[in-house]
């Protein structure tokens, strides 16, 4: 029998993920919003034909109504946030698949949030996961599928050049096209957020290889346009924000170990940006590896992608023990049993 799956958060990746699981026959039993597209029908809302699913901000009377496997949480970023938005779901004895990036690694930020919440998933037999791409994928599990054929690490480095010009039109409209004082004013004042997953996926690879982590330092600049850029939902003039470099440095044993750099930008162009699409992941060991992943198309594809990693984790979040769980706790795809599979 295939899932029930509840989608909470109907913004540009909940949209997204809504599509996939309707072209992949997942039955999507309720959505749930926040303040747009309530009433919405949400094969509509995903691009596709009517199917009789309306989007509702009532939680109370979909827990009254409907039976589901799962959730899928496009809400937010934060463990605290975030973890307000799916308690119910939780308390009610539904299994939730998150994004939120904190939601990755969260017992380095929040030990006691974080027992808390496994304690509550424990207690209600279901299991609470976040994934997506960074974390869970590019930083985690790749470079890890690597560290398993070394003999030996010395020192891992990633880069990743994301293109944003296809991303949620609130985050991509929050950051570019923005005067350079104006984005660093919001920078510190906390107004915009730069990429916040890179304390879950450091924490990630150490743990991976024994490591213990010193400390992890985290660095910003931003990046100007010298040129006219037009995206769907941002246009960048010349001299305003276009993308930024943010490098996270993992010191272990004082040493700099694991290096992670991001690179948001709209419509990278390695002439003037010096950096162009895709994914590179440097593995210093016995024997060293160099990765290299492009992406095609290159504008869908980190939404594409993050969007897959949360839907292609549903089947295996249901089937695993109960309990706060790291999405390298999971298996990639929904677990294969080759011995039934073979029988
Ligand atoms: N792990 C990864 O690799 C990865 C990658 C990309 C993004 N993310 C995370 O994914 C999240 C979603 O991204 P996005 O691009 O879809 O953002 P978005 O377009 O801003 O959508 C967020 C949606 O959540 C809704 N919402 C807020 N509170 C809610 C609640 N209590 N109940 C139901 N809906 C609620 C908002 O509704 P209203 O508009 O009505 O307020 C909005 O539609 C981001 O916050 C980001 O942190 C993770």
């Amino acid at each position: 029998m295939g899932i029930k799956v509840i989608q909470q958060g109907v913004g540009y990746l909940g949209k997204k993920a809504i599509e996939l699981m309707l072209r992949k026959n997942i039955e999507v039993v309720a959505a749930i919003g926040h303040q747009s597209h309530i009433g919405e029908d949400i094969g509509k809302l995903a691009g596709l034909g009517e199917v009789g699913v309306k989007v509702t901000n009532d939680v109370q009377k979909v827990l009254e109504n409907v039976k589901a496997d799962v959730v899928s949480n496009c809400t937010g970023t934060t463990l605290l946030g975030v973890y307000e938005h799916i308690k119910p779901f939780i308390e009610a004895g539904i299994n939730v698949v998150t994004m939120a990036e904190e939601f990755g690694y969260p017992w380095y930020r929040a030990p006691k949030l974080s027992k808390e919440i496994h304690t509550n998933a424990k207690a209600n037999n279901v299991t609470v996961v976040g994934t997506g791409l960074n974390p869970g994928f590019s930083w985690d599990f790749i470079p890890i599928a690597y560290i398993s054929a070394c003999w030996r690490v010395d020192k891992i480095k990633a880069r990743r050049v994301t293109d944003w010009s296809k991303t949620s039109p609130r985050r991509a409209l929050l950051r570019f096209g923005k005067k350079p004082e104006e984005f660093r004013k919001g920078v510190v004042e906390g107004k915009i957020p730069l990429h916040t997953g890179f304390y879950e996926c450091m924490h990630l690879l150490a743990d991976s290889l024994n490591w213990k982590l010193d400390k992890i330092v985290v660095t910003w600049e931003m990046a100007v346009s010298k040129s006219f850029r037009e995206a769907e939902f941002v246009t960048v003039q010349p001299g305003t924000t276009v993308g930024f470099k943010q490098v996270a440095t993992g010191i272990v044993g004082g040493e700099a170990r694991i290096v992670l750099e991001l690179c948001p930008f709209v419509h990278p162009n390695l002439d003037e940006d010096g950096v162009e699409s895709g994914e590179t992941i440097w593995i210093e060991g016995e024997p060293s590896f160099t990765i290299t992943t492009k992406w095609a198309p290159v504008e869908d594809g980190t939404p594409l992608c993050t969007v897959a990693r949360l839907v292609n984790t549903l089947q295996s979040a249901i089937e695993a023990e109960s309990g706060l769980l790291a999405v390298t706790d999971l298996p990639l795809t929904k677990t294969v049993r080759i011995r039934e599979v073979v029988k």
